[in-house]
């Protein structure tokens, strides 16, 4: 069977599917490998290195012919729709907001696998992107929020004084965000976080940050992930909020619901009350926002309350696209994962049986197979043509490219 691996259209995205080390292992499942011309460069591999690797380099992948087609970005419809029908396809699919696409996918007999429906379960853990992408954002946020402090993260002392250590405040304390704590406390920061699972004060404190409790019960929803708060908890969330957020030097937030817009976690009036010269920086910015006002991609200088000077808001934007290296490499290696747990001698043939591979698929046989996106089309279209999942499945809610 013969897999290609995208060159990423999108402008901006600098991540690739296939690794030269991950060819390796698609080959090694029997698989022959095509590669598009430059699909590596921007993480760091060339065409020859892909060649060395066993692939074979086009400059343009005649997706008519391919058996599986593995990607980063969710595709064009276009792109679907020249596909093969019966063929395969990996990498992320945003399918609720990419309609048209998961429309097209199904329209045109191709068996996708979305890998933001990967169930969280220890032995999807390696196919996992929503993970393996959140702990590259968690990272690249506290950068980008050390480059932006006019101060030190760690505390010095020194014979011309003593400088203490700046301080962090991490709001959600998922995967980007325990990844965030631990960068800030091996930069030397003092980090704080707050989350509203009950898993996360141990979690905060395994990573050296100090859980900041709040008088709020605690909102969990099915499979370990955050259920929407009221509006009355949200704002009473704020209002405990408020003097952590003063405090802090450096404030990040990370805060997501399945399925939902991100938490308004931090008001305007929260931000001018912190010092001149704060860094506030938002990675929710691209899912709503979990600081009011933050645009993802732009700096905003927001000032202060006393009128002294600004405190900076920074709208994160793709995050894992930012360090196209390590993110390619913990990518592609869930993509080869999945291939490798769904090949057997040669051919790529999914076992629905398996509950990974049940619950990461999106369309099959001309059908949507996760039923919230089914739902969501028919409801869209007053469409019954297609085919929705039937009820009981694995469903699971995350998603978004991060
Ligand atoms: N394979 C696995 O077993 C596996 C893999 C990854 C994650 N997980 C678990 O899945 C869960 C979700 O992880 P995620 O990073 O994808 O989450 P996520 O991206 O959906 O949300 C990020 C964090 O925001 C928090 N949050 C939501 N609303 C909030 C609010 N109002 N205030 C403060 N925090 C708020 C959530 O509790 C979560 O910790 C965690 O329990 C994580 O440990 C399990």
């Amino acid at each position: 069977m013969k897999a290609g691996i995208a060159r990423e259209a999108l402008d901006g995205e600098r991540r690739v599917a296939a690794t030269p080390e991950t060819v390796k292992q698609l080959a090694g499942l029997g698989l022959t490998v095509e590669v598009e011309s430059g699909a590596g460069l921007a993480a760091g591999h060339s065409d020859d290195d892909y060649r060395q690797a066993g692939a074979s380099l086009v400059q343009s992948l005649d997706l008519g012919m391919l058996d599986v087609y593995c990607h980063v970005r969710p595709m064009e419809p276009s792109t679907a729709g020249a596909l093969r029908p019966g063929s395969v396809t990996v990498g992320l699919g945003s399918p609720s907001s990419e309609l048209p696409t998961v429309r097209a996918l199904a329209a045109g007999g191709i068996t996708s696998f979305a890998l933001e429906l990967v169930p969280r379960i220890s032995r999807a853990q390696s196919m996992d992107a929503l993970t393996s992408q959140a702990l590259v954002a968690g990272y690249r946020c506290v950068l980008e929020a050390a480059m932006r402090l006019p101060r030190f993260f760690p505390l010095y002392m020194t014979a011309a004084g003593t400088i203490p250590p700046a301080r962090v405040l991490v709001l959600g304390a998922g995967v980007a965000g325990l990844q965030a704590i631990g960068t800030a406390k091996r930069l030397g920061a003092r980090v704080s976080a707050n989350d509203i699972r009950p898993a996360s004060a141990d979690e905060v404190a395994s990573m050296g940050g100090t859980f900041i409790k709040l008088d709020l019960e605690t909102a969990e929803a099915s499979g370990g992930y955050a259920r929407e708060l009221s509006a009355d908890r949200g704002a009473l969330q704020r209002a405990l909020l408020t003097p952590h957020v003063a405090q802090a030097d450096v404030l990040i937030t990370t805060a997501a619901v399945p399925g939902r817009r991100a938490p308004l976690l931090v008001s305007r009036e929260m931000v001018q009350g912190m010092r001149p010269g704060s860094v506030v920086v938002d990675l929710a910015a691209e899912s709503g926002g979990n600081v009011e006002g933050s645009i993802p991609g732009q700096d905003i200088p927001i000032p202060t309350g006393d009128g002294q000077g600004v405190v900076t808001l920074v709208g994160i934007k793709d995050p894992a696209s930012a360090m196209p290296a390590d993110a390619s490499r913990l990518y592609a290696k869930n993509v080869a994962n999945l291939l490798t747990l769904m090949t057997r001698d040669g051919v790529v043939s999914p076992d629905f049986d398996d509950e990974v591979v049940a619950g990461t698929c999106l369309t099959h046989n001309g059908e949507v197979r996760h039923a919230p996106t089914a739902e969501a089309l028919a409801a869209l279209a007053g469409d019954t043509a297609l085919g929705v999942a039937p009820s009981g499945r694995p469903q699971p809610g995350p998603e978004g490219v991060r």
